[in-house]
């Protein structure tokens, strides 16, 4: 349900107009010192009404610590934090109860919860219950640093726009680490002003775009995975399919692997004396569900924002019959960019868990 990982285990509540959200987190290890500022500077990335590809929707997404947590350490106790909501615009959303917006959840939600549903905002299907799994994600980044493993993501492609290609099985560490730095955080600049102005477009046009998100992890150790259903794969699409908007999740060449060749996708296997790593990396970095050792790569595919601002069918609920929809309120054009540092947040959360059933 709102549960995510079993060694580590983060549980997430609150609506997007409910007086908070917030996350529970379980499995941390005691005495570890949290750099805050860091923890700040991470969860700024998914922050709302800082771009102009972002909704206007201020909100500082600053979390307050209620337990967990003494002089700055971490005292193995659950972790407990939760993000005030403040600029809220409820009335924007009163409507959808009656007239769902198409591609939203408002209408499943309705079959599901009836009136008793919270529509604002979106209520518990909002981005915005995103905030807390960045607080919980920011944490296990500095835990698999303190390892020694690197957890990094760029905009592989946005609106068919797609960034510079990498070679998988020569992902660099610093080159990983300078994409959190960027405001738009692709290997080429040019690529990426071509996206943006994609993003654009839409939002003139009163329309949405969508995208690709390709995370990796540099230093994650071969071995780790269960054959079948808890491999490697399993896990982390199971969890990168609870954030909002997730379409697919794929690993390595994904999908263009059905295209290839064995002679093409096939990864020699290659050793310096001490290790084995294989030459190319179509394979993400896994193998029957267990890591290589290899870069791991996995790929996230975000559809267009279903909330736009143009006349669109829908049905009244109440009356059972069709009519159109203009959707207000404050949405972004495309949810690429925010949705990134998500996916960095719930990859770090799942490989830190699957680090810890070792
Ligand atoms: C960071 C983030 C921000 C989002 N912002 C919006 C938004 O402004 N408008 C919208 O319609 N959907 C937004 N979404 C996506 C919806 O929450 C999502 O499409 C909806 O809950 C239905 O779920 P599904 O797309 O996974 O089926 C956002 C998602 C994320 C991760």
């Amino acid at each position: 349900m709102n549960t995510l990982g079993h060694k580590l285990r983060v549980t997430v509540f609150g609506q997007s107009h409910a007086k908070a959200i917030g996350c529970v987190v379980e499995g941390l290890p005691a005495g570890f010192r949290p750099d805050m500022d860091r923890v700040a500077a991470f969860m700024a990335r998914r922050a709302p009404g800082r771009d102009p590809w972002s909704t206007k929707r201020k909100e500082a997404d600053a979390p307050e610590i209620l337990s967990g947590m003494v002089d700055g350490a971490l005292c193995g106790a659950p972790l407990s934090a939760v993000i005030y909501n403040s600029d809220q615009h409820s009335k924007d959303y009163e409507g959808l109860r009656r007239t769902p917006r198409p591609s939203h959840a408002d209408y499943t939600a309705w079959v599901k919860y009836g009136e008793s549903y919270d529509i604002r905002g979106g209520g518990q299907f909002s981005g915005r219950l995103t905030a807390p799994l960045c607080f919980a994600g920011a944490l296990a980044l500095q835990l698999l640093e303190q390892r020694g493993i690197t957890v990094a993501g760029h905009i592989a492609a946005i609106a068919g726009v797609e960034d510079e290609a990498t070679d998988f099985a020569r992902v660099e560490r610093s080159a990983l680490l300078a994409l959190s730095e960027k405001p738009f955080p692709v290997f080429s600049d040019s690529a990426g002003e071509a996206m943006q102005q994609a993003v654009e477009a839409a939002r003139w046009e009163a329309d949405s775009v969508g995208g690709v998100i390709r995370c990796f992890a540099l230093g994650f150790p071969a071995g780790i995975g269960e054959p079948m259903f808890d491999g490697v794969e399993n896990r982390l699409a199971a969890a990168l399919f609870g954030i909002p908007a997730v379409r697919g999740v794929s690993f390595g060449d994904g999908f263009a692997a059905a295209g290839m060749r064995g002679s093409q996708h096939n990864d020699p296997f290659v050793t310096d004396g001490k290790a084995v790593y294989t030459r190319t990396n179509h394979a993400g970095g896994v193998l029957g569900g267990i890591t290589t050792g290899m870069p791991l790569v996995v790929n996230v595919a975000v559809k267009p924002t279903a909330s736009i601002g143009r006349e669109q069918d829908t049905v009244d609920l109440q009356e059972m019959v069709g009519t159109t929809l203009v959707v207000h309120g404050r949405h972004d054009p495309c949810i690429v960019p925010r949705a990134l540092p998500v996916v960095e947040a719930v990859t770090a959360l799942t490989l830190l868990d699957m680090l810890m059933e070792e």
